[in-house]
């Protein structure tokens, strides 16, 4: 009640007319109004550890068979394991066919470091064949591939020396990306070196629900300085991953994968939730922004937390493309639990007023409406491609009309101007979504994961496609470069 009484007067997030809600005199969206250019790219979007199987030499296969020392219980949903995923080593001709199906002429992908270099310094030349063998198949059918270099999951060995918390550990993944590119880069165009660097630091160090987690007893700003210097490494990797790669190849196009997902105050007339909201987006969105945007790594919370500031000139200049992985928003609220004192979820009234996905947040198309203006706003003619969008669907009962607002969205920011050159869609087929195991399902198609629908008893690994996946086929039929 209240709620509603404090938002008439002070206005909601950003929201379009999606209907008229019965009242003739609002304007309503036509979400038939949109156009694309000629040489979109269209793509689908996967992540080796999610897709694979028999990843079993890196961090996320060590978290996924240990147990919360708390609780004495599995990290993962209903103790899932990734185990086969969607066996897409085995697999992968097919699904290049599943792709070459939709219609798409762009996929993206990661590479898994841990296969690839199972022991420091040790190259595994089989599987680097593997890889050859299907980028090769993607050219052969007209599919551009992109690849990602690091996708939340590194080997072991890595983890084991300190992994991204250690400014000297950088090296290594310099070397791996100079191995990789040096094979790859006369066939691959498009370069990701860090897939959602403040989504992997916040859910591994603050959040504690990816590995390593968090440390048992720290308070709030010891694992938020945690997390902050994560992505400080991770900043000076990209760009120090950036000039190296560019001087072995200039040609091919080398970028960041960011995740922009709005953090906003739940309760508008709350000062604390309003001031969280504010440093919620700053950390998990703008920090990473203004860093490419001024070369300026920034984050200091008077009083109790660590201060952070580097400063990287050249920065600005070592990205050729800025990917942009969009899924919603969120709100931040205050509460009085000296332990978990900050907590986030969908606010009451957007629960209301929009439709809710399988995961804990509302489709809201407006907000990648919103990103794309600010990336552009703050990167002046610098491509973007959304390289993930995608919703958590397990009746797919909500993917047409998903699919349909946010080509609205997209559309209209590209016609306002901003330079977007691809889509990604996540995702290819329904995979290991991380903590949520399979139980969260964004696949285009399906996937058979057993009657108990976690990849074991009986699980087929069948893929069939969704039949909300077939407005996203026919955009493709329509606006795709013939
Ligand atoms: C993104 C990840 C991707 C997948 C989607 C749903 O944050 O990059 O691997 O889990 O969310």
């Amino acid at each position: 009640m209240w709620h509603e009484i404090f938002n008439f007067f002070i206005p909601a997030d950003f929201n379009w007319k999606w209907d008229n809600a019965g009242n003739p005199y609002r304007k309503k969206v036509n979400l038939n109004d949109i156009s694309f250019p000629q040489d979109f790219l269209w793509g689908v979007s996967t992540a080796a550890h999610q897709i694979e199987g028999n990843c079993t030499n890196n961090n996320w296969f060590r978290w996924e068979h240990s147990v919360d020392p708390s609780s004495g219980k599995s990290r993962i949903f209903n103790g899932h394991k990734s185990g086969k995923a969607c066996d897409h080593w085995n697999r992968y001709k097919e699904d290049t066919m599943l792709i070459k199906d939709l219609g798409c002429n762009a996929y993206r992908f990661s590479v898994e470091w841990s296969k690839i270099e199972p022991k420091q310094g040790l190259y595994d030349s089989n599987v680097i064949k593997h890889y050859h063998d299907e980028i090769d198949l993607l050219l052969k059918n007209g599919i551009v591939p992109m690849i990602t270099l690091h996708h939340f999951t590194h080997p072991l060995w890595f983890e084991d020396l300190g992994n991204w918390e250690k400014e000297e550990n950088i090296k290594y993944f310099i070397a791996f990306a100079e191995r990789v590119y040096e094979e790859f880069s006369g066939k691959v165009k498009f370069w990701c070196t860090i897939n959602e660097p403040t989504v992997f630091a916040m859910v591994g160090w603050l959040q504690g629900t990816f590995p390593p987690g968090k440390t048992e007893g720290d308070m709030i700003w010891n694992s938020m300085d945690k997390a902050v210097n994560v992505v400080q490494n991770l900043m000076i990797a990209h760009v120090q991953v950036y000039k190296h790669l560019k001087a072995i190849d200039p040609q091919p196009q080398i970028g960041i994968v960011h995740n922009i997902f709005h953090m906003r105050p739940c309760r508008r007339w709350n000062p604390f939730d309003y001031v969280v909201g504010m440093v919620a987006d700053y950390l998990q969105n703008d920090m990473v922004i203004q860093f490419f945007r001024t070369g300026n790594f920034k984050w200091h919370i008077p009083l109790i937390g660590k201060k952070f500031h580097i400063r990287i000139p050249e920065a600005p200049k070592c990205f050729d493309f800025f990917g942009l992985n969009f899924y919603s928003h969120i709100h931040m609220k205050v509460v009085l639990d000296p332990k978990d004192p900050v907590q986030s979820q969908a606010s009451p009234v957007e629960e209301k007023l929009s439709v809710m996905t399988d995961m804990e947040y509302p489709i809201y198309a407006e907000g990648i409406y919103i990103a794309l203006k600010r990336l552009s706003s703050a990167f002046p003619g610098v491509p973007i491609y959304v390289t993930e969008n995608g919703v958590a669907d397990k009746d797919d009962s909500m993917r047409k009309l998903f699919t349909k607002r946010y080509f609205y969205a997209i559309s209209r920011a590209i016609s306002e101007g901003v330079n977007l050159k691809g889509y990604f869609y996540w995702t290819l087929m329904d995979n290991f979504e991380w903590a949520f195991g399979f139980d969260m399902r964004f696949g285009l198609y399906y996937v058979d994961y057993g009657k108990n629908g976690d990849g074991r008893n009986g699980a087929t690994l069948e893929r069939t496609l969704n039949p909300g996946a077939k407005y996203y086929v026919d955009l493709i039929k329509r606006f795709k470069k013939k």
